[in-house]
């Protein structure tokens, strides 16, 4: 990503003031010290100036006819944060001048003026202005910095929750390869539903880990031919939390993480950890909880033999409206003689 910086404005000052002698002497002086100069005779006036041509200091006399120098410097304020305020004032004011300061002006020097006073305050705001623009390309480089080392962690991260999955479903002969199946055709179902490629990415990462809560599931839980007890299904029916536990430190989108909480709950309140009914199911949660029915019907378990895609989508279809959203199994159902294999297809980048 290419640091993008506002320019630095060079060594100028916009001079206003309404009396043309005082507004001589200041731009004389500030040109003799090197500054280019503008001027305005009102504040008004002066604002328009500023739109087209920013300079990092403003002077401003106090008593102006219009508008007058406070509300110019709430103006300034407002809209360039970065400019200094010198505002030049009677002596006899204490109260406005107060004002100004408070209002957002960095220094002030009195009529009748001074060369010298002038100089100090002008050299000082140019100064502070400089140290200002060092300070803030700092925080940009070191916010960049910071910015790029996350990003790189969190790829790391996600990479080594991939291969864990993979390793995982791997151990299993008859699991192997499931979170890769359901993420593509989760990603074949969106895509058919006309959800965004945007959204499609997100989908993507949200069904490849959605299962990744089942490391802390015991292997003897975990691959048992025969029949769970009431204690080792609640074990294994703890896995979508644990799956959201694991990536909430890295992954900040809050559908991903839904839609891995989400995806064994059914649309009739049955399912689990939260018992969501209908429309309260997360998006992603809908979308994965098809194709993981589908894959685990569609591959064989030690305790039956694989459905065939005609079988496994009648089961769909008879858990619409009560397991499932009705809508999606339609397409599901429509789409199902086309998905594709894994293997045949790019996989979509990883982002969230
Ligand atoms: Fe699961
Ligand atoms: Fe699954």
């Amino acid at each position: 990503m290419m640091l993008i910086k506002p320019p630095r404005l060079p060594l100028a000052v916009t001079v206003v003031e309404d009396e043309p002698m005082a507004q001589d002497v200041l731009v004389r002086a500030a040109r003799s010290w090197h500054f280019q100069c503008q001027t305005a005779n009102t504040a008004e006036q002066a604002l328009d100036l500023l739109v087209t041509n920013p300079t990092p200091i403003v002077v401003t006399d106090l008593r102006m006819p219009g508008r007058g120098g406070l509300w110019l410097i709430r103006e300034i304020r407002k809209r360039w944060p970065d400019i200094g305020i010198i505002v030049l004032t009677a002596g006899d004011e204490p109260e406005a001048t107060n004002e100004c300061l408070r209002a957002g002006a960095h220094h002030y020097f009195y009529k009748p003026i001074k060369l010298d006073e002038f100089r100090h305050v002008l050299e000082t705001t140019w100064r502070t202005y400089r140290e200002e623009c060092d300070q803030s390309d700092l925080r940009r480089q070191l916010e960049h910095a910071v910015r790029k080392q996350t990003r790189r962690v969190r790829r790391t991260f996600l990479s080594g929750m991939t291969s864990l999955v993979l390793t995982m479903e791997e151990r299993d002969p008859y699991t192997a390869g499931h979170s890769r199946r359901v993420r593509d055709y989760a990603l074949d179902l969106a895509r058919a539903l006309g959800i965004d490629r945007k959204q499609r990415r997100l989908l993507s990462l949200a069904a490849h880990l959605h299962d990744i809560g089942k490391v802390a599931v015991p292997d003897a839980i975990l691959h048992k031919p025969g029949p769970l007890t009431e204690e080792e299904f609640a074990i294994v029916r703890d896995h979508p939390v644990v799956s959201e536990r694991i990536l909430a430190p890295v992954v900040s989108n809050r559908s991903v993480l839904a839609g891995i909480r989400g995806h064994h709950e059914r649309m009739d309140g049955s399912g689990y950890p939260d018992h969501l009914r209908g429309d309260q199911i997360p998006l992603f949660a809908k979308l994965i909880a098809i194709p993981d029915c589908f894959d685990a019907l569609t591959t064989s378990r030690a305790y039956r033999d694989a459905m065939t895609t005609h079988e496994a989508l009648s089961i769909l279809r008879e858990g619409a409206g009560q397991h499932f959203d009705p809508e999606f199994i339609r397409t599901f159902v429509e789409i199902a003689p086309y998905l594709e294999s894994g293997e045949t297809r790019s996989g979509i980048l990883v982002k969230a």
